[in-house]
Protein backbone atom coordinates (compact mmCIF):
# COMPACT_ATOMS: atom_id res chain seq x y z
CA UNK A 1 0.00 0.00 0.00
CA UNK A 2 0.97 3.67 -0.71
CA UNK A 3 0.39 4.55 3.02
CA UNK A 4 3.57 2.12 3.61
CA UNK A 5 5.69 4.57 2.42
CA UNK A 6 4.41 8.10 3.74
CA UNK A 7 7.20 9.40 5.67
CA UNK A 8 6.52 11.70 8.97
CA UNK A 9 8.15 15.06 8.90
CA UNK A 10 8.38 18.02 11.60
CA UNK A 11 7.74 21.22 8.99
CA UNK A 12 10.47 23.62 10.43
CA UNK A 13 7.89 26.40 9.01
CA UNK A 14 5.71 25.59 11.43
CA UNK A 15 5.72 27.92 14.62
CA UNK A 16 8.19 26.22 17.46
CA UNK A 17 6.25 23.91 19.36
CA UNK A 18 6.01 24.87 23.19
CA UNK A 19 6.70 21.85 25.53
CA UNK A 20 3.72 21.45 27.74
CA UNK A 21 2.06 19.00 30.34
CA UNK A 22 -1.48 17.79 29.09
CA UNK A 23 -2.81 19.37 32.15
CA UNK A 24 -2.10 22.85 31.13
CA UNK A 25 -3.60 22.41 27.54
CA UNK A 26 -6.39 24.03 28.17
CA UNK A 27 -4.85 27.05 28.54
CA UNK A 28 -3.01 27.05 25.15
CA UNK A 29 -5.94 27.29 22.63
CA UNK A 30 -4.60 28.33 19.69
CA UNK A 31 -0.99 27.33 20.21
CA UNK A 32 1.17 24.99 18.83
CA UNK A 33 2.81 22.64 21.86
CA UNK A 34 4.53 19.14 22.14
CA UNK A 35 2.90 16.94 24.22
CA UNK A 36 4.54 13.62 25.88
CA UNK A 37 2.65 10.79 27.00
CA UNK A 38 1.33 6.98 26.58
CA UNK A 39 -1.54 6.11 24.46
CA UNK A 40 -4.96 5.40 26.79
CA UNK A 41 -6.78 4.60 23.92
CA UNK A 42 -6.99 4.26 20.02
CA UNK A 43 -9.16 4.10 16.95
CA UNK A 44 -7.46 4.19 13.85
CA UNK A 45 -9.30 4.53 10.83
CA UNK A 46 -9.00 5.48 7.37
CA UNK A 47 -8.00 8.87 6.74
CA UNK A 48 -8.34 9.85 10.44
CA UNK A 49 -6.87 8.57 13.76
CA UNK A 50 -7.88 9.22 17.65
CA UNK A 51 -5.37 8.97 19.99
CA UNK A 52 -5.96 9.71 23.89
CA UNK A 53 -3.12 10.20 25.17
CA UNK A 54 -1.83 10.29 28.52
CA UNK A 55 0.94 11.82 30.49
CA UNK A 56 0.38 11.90 34.38
CA UNK A 57 -1.22 15.59 34.58
CA UNK A 58 -4.40 14.41 32.36
CA UNK A 59 -5.70 13.23 29.16
CA UNK A 60 -6.11 14.62 25.73
CA UNK A 61 -7.47 13.41 22.34
CA UNK A 62 -5.18 13.62 19.62
CA UNK A 63 -6.21 13.65 16.24
CA UNK A 64 -4.51 12.79 13.04
CA UNK A 65 -5.65 13.28 9.53
CA UNK A 66 -4.59 12.40 6.13
CA UNK A 67 -1.16 10.48 5.22
CA UNK A 68 -0.74 11.24 9.57
CA UNK A 69 -3.41 8.49 9.86
CA UNK A 70 -2.51 6.54 6.93
CA UNK A 71 1.12 6.20 7.88
CA UNK A 72 2.33 2.84 8.23
CA UNK A 73 3.34 3.54 11.72
CA UNK A 74 0.33 4.66 12.73
CA UNK A 75 -1.72 1.74 11.85
CA UNK A 76 0.70 -0.32 14.04
CA UNK A 77 0.31 1.68 17.01
CA UNK A 78 -0.40 0.38 20.76
CA UNK A 79 -1.84 1.14 23.96
CA UNK A 80 0.37 2.20 26.32
CA UNK A 81 3.50 3.06 23.49
CA UNK A 82 4.81 6.28 24.25
CA UNK A 83 4.87 9.28 22.09
CA UNK A 84 6.02 12.60 21.55
CA UNK A 85 3.45 14.70 19.31
CA UNK A 86 3.13 17.99 18.02
CA UNK A 87 -0.05 20.16 17.52
CA UNK A 88 -2.53 22.61 18.22
CA UNK A 89 -5.01 22.84 20.53
CA UNK A 90 -8.33 23.38 19.28
CA UNK A 91 -11.36 24.18 21.24
CA UNK A 92 -14.20 21.42 20.23
CA UNK A 93 -17.40 22.27 18.36
CA UNK A 94 -20.23 22.67 20.24
CA UNK A 95 -21.52 18.92 20.34
CA UNK A 96 -18.46 16.92 20.84
CA UNK A 97 -16.79 15.30 23.74
CA UNK A 98 -13.36 14.85 24.61
CA UNK A 99 -11.08 15.39 27.79
CA UNK A 100 -11.26 19.15 28.49
CA UNK A 101 -13.20 20.43 25.72
CA UNK A 102 -10.02 20.44 23.23
CA UNK A 103 -8.44 18.81 20.62
CA UNK A 104 -4.65 18.41 19.56
CA UNK A 105 -4.50 18.55 15.99
CA UNK A 106 -1.72 17.03 14.82
CA UNK A 107 0.92 17.90 12.44
CA UNK A 108 4.09 15.95 13.55
CA UNK A 109 4.65 12.74 15.99
CA UNK A 110 7.51 10.43 17.11
CA UNK A 111 7.26 6.75 18.77
CA UNK A 112 9.55 7.20 21.92
CA UNK A 113 8.38 3.47 23.00
CA UNK A 114 6.58 1.02 20.86
CA UNK A 115 4.62 -1.29 23.31
CA UNK A 116 3.69 -5.37 22.16
CA UNK A 117 0.86 -5.77 20.32
CA UNK A 118 -0.98 -9.75 20.34
CA UNK A 119 -0.66 -12.13 23.01
CA UNK A 120 1.60 -9.61 25.26
CA UNK A 121 -0.40 -6.41 24.46
CA UNK A 122 -1.20 -3.86 27.53
CA UNK A 123 -5.46 -5.07 27.46
CA UNK A 124 -4.31 -8.84 27.60
CA UNK A 125 -2.34 -8.11 30.89
CA UNK A 126 -5.18 -5.54 32.72
CA UNK A 127 -8.26 -7.13 31.88
CA UNK A 128 -10.82 -5.36 34.17
CA UNK A 129 -12.95 -8.78 35.22
CA UNK A 130 -9.66 -10.58 36.40
CA UNK A 131 -8.80 -12.32 39.33
CA UNK A 132 -8.18 -9.85 42.28
CA UNK A 133 -5.11 -11.94 42.75
CA UNK A 134 -3.76 -11.43 38.84
CA UNK A 135 -4.67 -8.06 38.87
CA UNK A 136 -2.66 -7.29 41.98
CA UNK A 137 0.63 -9.23 40.31
CA UNK A 138 0.11 -6.65 37.41
CA UNK A 139 -0.55 -3.86 39.74
CA UNK A 140 2.34 -1.87 38.06
CA UNK A 141 0.31 -1.81 34.90
CA UNK A 142 -3.36 -1.33 36.58
CA UNK A 143 -2.09 2.04 37.93
CA UNK A 144 -2.33 3.53 34.80
CA UNK A 145 -6.18 3.14 34.53
CA UNK A 146 -8.23 5.55 35.51
CA UNK A 147 -9.56 4.20 38.65
CA UNK A 148 -6.63 3.57 40.69
CA UNK A 149 -4.85 6.63 38.96
CA UNK A 150 -7.30 8.70 40.42
CA UNK A 151 -7.81 7.19 44.02
CA UNK A 152 -3.36 7.56 43.99
CA UNK A 153 -4.01 11.86 42.99
CA UNK A 154 -6.97 12.12 45.83
CA UNK A 155 -4.07 9.98 48.40
CA UNK A 156 -2.20 12.65 46.95
CA UNK A 157 -4.34 15.75 47.04
CA UNK A 158 -5.26 14.59 51.13
CA UNK A 159 -1.51 14.31 52.28
CA UNK A 160 -1.55 17.83 51.05
CA UNK A 161 -4.35 19.35 52.63
CA UNK A 162 -3.56 17.40 55.89
CA UNK A 163 0.14 19.11 55.83
CA UNK A 164 -1.79 22.28 55.35
CA UNK A 165 -4.12 21.92 58.49
CA UNK A 166 -0.90 21.03 60.59
CA UNK A 167 0.97 24.21 59.34
CA UNK A 168 -1.97 26.54 60.01
CA UNK A 169 -1.95 25.10 63.60
CA UNK A 170 1.52 25.03 63.86
CA UNK A 171 2.44 21.69 64.36
CA UNK A 172 5.77 20.80 63.88
CA UNK A 173 6.52 17.55 60.98
CA UNK A 174 9.41 15.69 62.29
CA UNK A 175 10.04 11.62 60.94
CA UNK A 176 11.01 9.07 63.66
CA UNK A 177 12.26 5.92 62.94
CA UNK A 178 10.75 2.65 61.08
CA UNK A 179 12.69 0.07 62.95
CA UNK A 180 12.55 0.37 66.84
CA UNK A 181 12.93 -2.07 69.61
CA UNK A 182 9.24 -1.54 71.47
CA UNK A 183 6.05 -2.43 70.48
CA UNK A 184 3.02 0.37 71.03
CA UNK A 185 -0.36 -1.88 69.83
CA UNK A 186 0.45 -5.36 71.39
CA UNK A 187 2.89 -7.97 70.38
CA UNK A 188 0.76 -10.10 68.40
CA UNK A 189 0.88 -8.17 65.52
CA UNK A 190 5.01 -6.92 65.43
CA UNK A 191 7.09 -7.63 62.49
CA UNK A 192 10.28 -8.68 64.21
CA UNK A 193 13.70 -8.56 62.30
CA UNK A 194 17.38 -8.82 62.58
CA UNK A 195 19.61 -5.98 63.52
CA UNK A 196 23.21 -6.40 63.57
CA UNK A 197 22.27 -9.35 66.20
CA UNK A 198 19.63 -7.44 67.95
CA UNK A 199 16.09 -7.60 67.99
CA UNK A 200 14.24 -5.43 66.17
CA UNK A 201 10.60 -4.70 64.84
CA UNK A 202 8.93 -2.70 62.23
CA UNK A 203 7.04 0.47 63.70
CA UNK A 204 3.33 0.12 64.84
CA UNK A 205 3.07 3.43 65.40
CA UNK A 206 5.27 6.60 65.70
CA UNK A 207 3.27 7.46 69.01
CA UNK A 208 5.78 7.14 71.61
CA UNK A 209 8.77 8.84 69.51
CA UNK A 210 5.95 11.85 69.10
CA UNK A 211 5.46 12.28 73.08
CA UNK A 212 9.37 12.75 72.92
CA UNK A 213 9.23 15.59 70.78
CA UNK A 214 6.75 17.84 72.99
CA UNK A 215 9.15 18.90 75.15
CA UNK A 216 11.69 19.54 72.46
CA UNK A 217 9.65 21.01 69.21
CA UNK A 218 5.96 21.20 70.95
CA UNK A 219 3.01 19.87 68.93
CA UNK A 220 4.61 17.49 66.66
CA UNK A 221 2.99 15.44 63.72
CA UNK A 222 4.22 12.45 61.11
CA UNK A 223 3.18 10.56 58.28
CA UNK A 224 4.98 7.82 58.01
CA UNK A 225 4.17 3.87 57.43
CA UNK A 226 3.34 1.84 60.20
CA UNK A 227 3.22 -2.23 60.01
CA UNK A 228 1.36 -4.73 61.60
CA UNK A 229 1.56 -8.46 60.93
CA UNK A 230 -2.18 -8.69 60.85
CA UNK A 231 -3.31 -12.17 60.47
CA UNK A 232 -6.92 -11.50 59.78
CA UNK A 233 -7.69 -11.28 56.12
CA UNK A 234 -9.99 -8.10 55.84
CA UNK A 235 -10.57 -5.89 53.94
CA UNK A 236 -9.57 -2.84 56.12
CA UNK A 237 -6.09 -4.37 57.61
CA UNK A 238 -2.88 -3.97 55.71
CA UNK A 239 0.39 -5.07 56.82
CA UNK A 240 2.05 -1.65 55.64
CA UNK A 241 0.20 1.33 55.64
CA UNK A 242 0.69 5.16 55.89
CA UNK A 243 -0.14 6.23 59.59
CA UNK A 244 -1.21 10.24 60.00
CA UNK A 245 -0.49 10.60 63.70
CA UNK A 246 0.01 13.85 65.76
CA UNK A 247 0.68 14.50 69.71
CA UNK A 248 -0.30 17.66 71.19
CA UNK A 249 1.05 18.90 74.55
CA UNK A 250 -0.83 20.72 77.23
CA UNK A 251 -4.98 19.83 76.19
CA UNK A 252 -7.84 18.28 77.63
CA UNK A 253 -9.67 15.22 76.36
CA UNK A 254 -12.30 17.96 74.89
CA UNK A 255 -9.68 19.74 73.30
CA UNK A 256 -8.33 16.39 71.67
CA UNK A 257 -11.79 15.52 70.29
CA UNK A 258 -12.20 18.86 68.66
CA UNK A 259 -8.65 18.82 67.34
CA UNK A 260 -9.63 15.79 65.53
CA UNK A 261 -12.75 17.05 64.16
CA UNK A 262 -11.33 20.04 62.85
CA UNK A 263 -8.01 18.40 61.18
CA UNK A 264 -11.32 15.65 59.49
CA UNK A 265 -13.53 18.34 58.31
CA UNK A 266 -11.07 21.72 57.11
CA UNK A 267 -9.03 18.58 55.29
CA UNK A 268 -11.63 17.00 53.42
CA UNK A 269 -13.02 20.40 51.99
CA UNK A 270 -9.03 21.65 51.40
CA UNK A 271 -9.37 18.17 49.08
CA UNK A 272 -13.32 18.80 47.43
CA UNK A 273 -11.62 22.40 46.70
CA UNK A 274 -8.36 20.95 44.67
CA UNK A 275 -8.72 21.13 40.76
CA UNK A 276 -7.17 17.96 40.18
CA UNK A 277 -8.89 15.42 43.45
CA UNK A 278 -11.97 17.28 43.40
CA UNK A 279 -13.53 16.46 40.30
CA UNK A 280 -12.09 12.81 41.00
CA UNK A 281 -14.05 12.07 43.89
CA UNK A 282 -17.07 13.66 42.06
CA UNK A 283 -16.35 10.83 39.81
CA UNK A 284 -15.35 8.00 42.33
CA UNK A 285 -17.71 8.87 44.86
CA UNK A 286 -20.56 11.35 43.27
CA UNK A 287 -23.08 11.00 46.56
CA UNK A 288 -19.78 12.02 48.65
CA UNK A 289 -21.15 14.18 51.69
CA UNK A 290 -18.34 16.29 53.57
CA UNK A 291 -18.81 16.11 57.21
CA UNK A 292 -20.44 19.00 59.61
CA UNK A 293 -19.38 19.55 62.89
CA UNK A 294 -19.67 18.76 65.18
CA UNK A 295 -19.76 14.89 64.96
CA UNK A 296 -21.49 12.43 66.72
CA UNK A 297 -20.27 11.81 69.95
CA UNK A 298 -21.41 8.49 71.80
CA UNK A 299 -19.57 6.99 75.16
CA UNK A 300 -18.83 2.50 74.28
CA UNK A 301 -21.12 1.55 77.29
CA UNK A 302 -23.69 3.59 74.90
CA UNK A 303 -22.41 2.15 71.82
CA UNK A 304 -23.36 -1.48 74.07
CA UNK A 305 -26.83 -0.58 74.63
CA UNK A 306 -27.37 0.90 70.84
CA UNK A 307 -25.85 -2.87 69.35
CA UNK A 308 -28.02 -4.94 72.10
CA UNK A 309 -31.07 -3.24 71.13
CA UNK A 310 -30.81 -3.53 67.72
CA UNK A 311 -29.91 -7.31 67.88
CA UNK A 312 -26.74 -6.96 66.50
CA UNK A 313 -24.49 -9.70 68.82
CA UNK A 314 -20.76 -10.10 70.28
CA UNK A 315 -17.99 -12.13 68.61
CA UNK A 316 -19.40 -15.34 70.64
CA UNK A 317 -22.59 -14.43 68.60
CA UNK A 318 -23.90 -13.31 72.30
CA UNK A 319 -25.28 -9.77 73.62
CA UNK A 320 -22.63 -7.43 74.15
CA UNK A 321 -21.51 -6.95 77.73
CA UNK A 322 -19.14 -4.31 79.37
CA UNK A 323 -15.46 -5.07 78.15
CA UNK A 324 -16.54 -6.64 74.90
CA UNK A 325 -14.16 -5.31 72.10
CA UNK A 326 -16.67 -4.07 69.34
CA UNK A 327 -15.30 -6.18 66.28
CA UNK A 328 -15.10 -5.04 62.48
CA UNK A 329 -18.25 -6.08 61.42
CA UNK A 330 -20.73 -5.15 64.31
CA UNK A 331 -18.87 -1.75 64.32
CA UNK A 332 -19.65 -1.24 60.48
CA UNK A 333 -23.18 -2.56 60.63
CA UNK A 334 -23.95 0.58 63.86
CA UNK A 335 -21.80 3.30 61.64
CA UNK A 336 -23.27 2.62 58.52
CA UNK A 337 -26.53 2.79 60.16
CA UNK A 338 -26.34 5.65 62.24
CA UNK A 339 -25.01 6.93 58.84
CA UNK A 340 -22.82 10.13 60.46
CA UNK A 341 -19.38 10.14 61.52
CA UNK A 342 -18.98 9.04 65.27
CA UNK A 343 -16.83 9.83 67.59
CA UNK A 344 -16.91 6.57 69.84
CA UNK A 345 -14.96 7.19 73.18
CA UNK A 346 -14.56 6.06 76.40
CA UNK A 347 -13.24 2.71 75.86
CA UNK A 348 -12.79 0.00 78.72
CA UNK A 349 -8.84 -0.30 80.20
CA UNK A 350 -8.61 -3.98 79.42
CA UNK A 351 -9.45 -3.67 75.47
CA UNK A 352 -6.63 -0.25 75.11
CA UNK A 353 -3.69 0.17 75.22
CA UNK A 354 -0.98 0.56 78.26
CA UNK A 355 -0.40 4.24 77.72
CA UNK A 356 -4.07 5.44 77.63
CA UNK A 357 -5.25 7.80 80.74
CA UNK A 358 -8.19 6.47 82.78
CA UNK A 359 -11.36 8.66 83.21
CA UNK A 360 -11.09 10.70 86.18
CA UNK A 361 -15.17 10.29 86.88
CA UNK A 362 -14.63 6.35 85.80
CA UNK A 363 -11.59 4.15 86.37
CA UNK A 364 -12.59 1.24 84.59
CA UNK A 365 -12.27 3.50 81.08
CA UNK A 366 -9.72 5.38 79.14
CA UNK A 367 -10.02 8.43 77.76
CA UNK A 368 -10.12 7.48 74.34
CA UNK A 369 -11.33 8.00 71.06
CA UNK A 370 -12.19 5.84 67.92
CA UNK A 371 -13.21 8.09 64.59
CA UNK A 372 -16.23 5.69 62.83
CA UNK A 373 -17.40 6.56 59.47
CA UNK A 374 -19.84 5.06 57.11
CA UNK A 375 -18.85 2.39 55.38
CA UNK A 376 -15.24 1.54 56.54
CA UNK A 377 -15.39 1.67 60.10
CA UNK A 378 -12.55 3.03 61.94
CA UNK A 379 -10.19 5.64 61.07
CA UNK A 380 -8.46 7.22 63.22
CA UNK A 381 -7.83 5.55 67.39
CA UNK A 382 -6.33 7.99 69.86
CA UNK A 383 -6.07 9.07 73.75
CA UNK A 384 -5.00 11.38 76.48
CA UNK A 385 -1.62 9.49 77.85
CA UNK A 386 -0.85 8.72 80.89
CA UNK A 387 1.41 11.56 83.03
CA UNK A 388 2.47 9.79 85.88
CA UNK A 389 5.85 7.62 86.03
CA UNK A 390 4.35 5.10 88.54
CA UNK A 391 0.89 4.63 86.55
CA UNK A 392 2.82 4.08 83.56
CA UNK A 393 4.81 1.38 84.65
CA UNK A 394 1.63 -0.42 86.14
CA UNK A 395 0.35 0.04 82.80
CA UNK A 396 3.23 -2.04 81.16
CA UNK A 397 3.17 -4.73 84.08
CA UNK A 398 -0.60 -5.12 83.13
CA UNK A 399 0.71 -5.68 79.77
CA UNK A 400 3.57 -7.72 80.59
CA UNK A 401 6.12 -6.05 78.78
CA UNK A 402 9.45 -5.31 79.87
CA UNK A 403 9.48 -1.63 80.83
CA UNK A 404 13.64 -1.27 80.68
CA UNK A 405 13.36 -1.19 76.85
CA UNK A 406 10.88 1.67 77.33
CA UNK A 407 13.04 3.97 79.04
CA UNK A 408 13.25 6.93 76.76
CA UNK A 409 9.34 6.87 76.75
CA UNK A 410 9.14 6.70 80.86
CA UNK A 411 11.54 9.39 80.97
CA UNK A 412 8.77 11.82 79.00
CA UNK A 413 7.65 11.64 82.55
CA UNK A 414 10.34 11.98 84.30
CA UNK A 415 11.87 15.15 83.11
CA UNK A 416 8.70 17.21 82.91
CA UNK A 417 5.43 15.50 82.42
CA UNK A 418 2.36 17.20 81.05
CA UNK A 419 -1.26 16.38 79.87
CA UNK A 420 -1.00 15.17 76.57
CA UNK A 421 -2.67 12.98 73.83
CA UNK A 422 -2.64 12.46 69.85
CA UNK A 423 -4.00 10.06 67.81
CA UNK A 424 -3.14 8.26 64.42
CA UNK A 425 -5.11 7.98 60.93
CA UNK A 426 -4.98 5.40 58.82
CA UNK A 427 -4.39 7.39 55.60
CA UNK A 428 -5.94 4.36 53.39
CA UNK A 429 -9.16 3.88 55.42
CA UNK A 430 -9.84 7.66 54.94
CA UNK A 431 -9.20 7.04 51.32
CA UNK A 432 -11.58 4.54 50.92
CA UNK A 433 -14.27 6.38 52.93
CA UNK A 434 -13.58 9.30 50.58
CA UNK A 435 -12.67 7.73 47.20
CA UNK A 436 -15.94 4.88 47.74
CA UNK A 437 -13.26 2.04 47.96
CA UNK A 438 -14.63 -1.17 48.95
CA UNK A 439 -11.32 -2.30 50.22
CA UNK A 440 -8.24 -0.24 51.42
CA UNK A 441 -5.96 -2.36 48.77
CA UNK A 442 -7.24 -0.01 46.49
CA UNK A 443 -5.94 3.40 48.23
CA UNK A 444 -2.27 2.14 48.47
CA UNK A 445 0.30 2.31 45.78
CA UNK A 446 1.62 -1.40 46.15
CA UNK A 447 -0.33 -2.86 48.72
CA UNK A 448 1.07 -5.09 51.47
CA UNK A 449 -1.26 -7.94 52.85
CA UNK A 450 -0.91 -11.47 54.22
CA UNK A 451 0.30 -13.18 52.02
CA UNK A 452 1.25 -10.21 49.12
CA UNK A 453 4.41 -8.58 49.54
CA UNK A 454 5.07 -8.35 45.72
CA UNK A 455 5.43 -6.23 43.05
O1 LIG B 1 -5.97 2.39 66.50
P1 LIG B 1 -4.52 2.25 66.16
O2 LIG B 1 -3.89 0.92 66.31
O3 LIG B 1 -3.78 3.33 67.05
C1 LIG B 1 -2.45 3.52 67.13
O4 LIG B 1 -1.59 2.98 66.48
C2 LIG B 1 -2.08 4.67 68.02
N1 LIG B 1 -0.77 4.41 68.59
C3 LIG B 1 -2.10 5.95 67.22
C4 LIG B 1 -1.76 7.15 68.03
O5 LIG B 1 -2.47 7.45 68.97
N2 LIG B 1 -0.75 7.88 67.65
O6 LIG B 1 -4.30 2.75 64.67
C5 LIG B 1 -4.66 4.05 64.29
C6 LIG B 1 -5.32 4.01 62.93
C7 LIG B 1 -6.60 3.20 62.87
O7 LIG B 1 -7.70 3.98 63.28
C8 LIG B 1 -6.68 2.84 61.40
O8 LIG B 1 -7.21 3.91 60.66
C9 LIG B 1 -5.24 2.67 61.03
O9 LIG B 1 -4.46 3.36 61.99
N3 LIG B 1 -4.87 1.26 61.04
C10 LIG B 1 -4.74 0.51 59.93
N4 LIG B 1 -4.91 0.81 58.63
C11 LIG B 1 -4.69 -0.18 57.72
N5 LIG B 1 -4.29 -1.42 58.05
C12 LIG B 1 -4.09 -1.77 59.34
N6 LIG B 1 -3.67 -2.98 59.65
C13 LIG B 1 -4.32 -0.78 60.36
N7 LIG B 1 -4.22 -0.76 61.71
C14 LIG B 1 -4.56 0.47 62.10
Amino acid sequence: MAAMNIKIVDDPNLPVAQKIKIGKATELIGKRVLIQGWVHRLRVQKGLAFIVLRDGTGFVQCVLSGDLANAYQTTQLTLETTLSIKGTIEKLPEGKSAPGGIDLVVDYYDIVGLAPSGEDSFSNKVQEDADPQLLLDQRHLVLRGETLSGVMKVRAALLKSIRKVYVEEGICEVTPPCMVQTQVEGGSTLFKLGYYGEEAYLTQSSQLYLETCLPALGDVYCIQESFRAEKSHTRRHLSEYTHIEAELGFISFEDLLSHIEILITKSIQYVLKDPVAGPLIKQLNPGFVAPKLPFKRMEYIHALEWLNEHGIPNEDGEPFKFGDDIAEAAERKMTDTIGVPILLIRFPVEIKSFYMKKCADDPRVTESVDVLMPTVGEITGGSMRIESVEELLAGFKRENIDASAYYWFVDQRKYGTCPHGGYGLGTERILAWLCNRFTVRDCSLYPRFTGRCKP
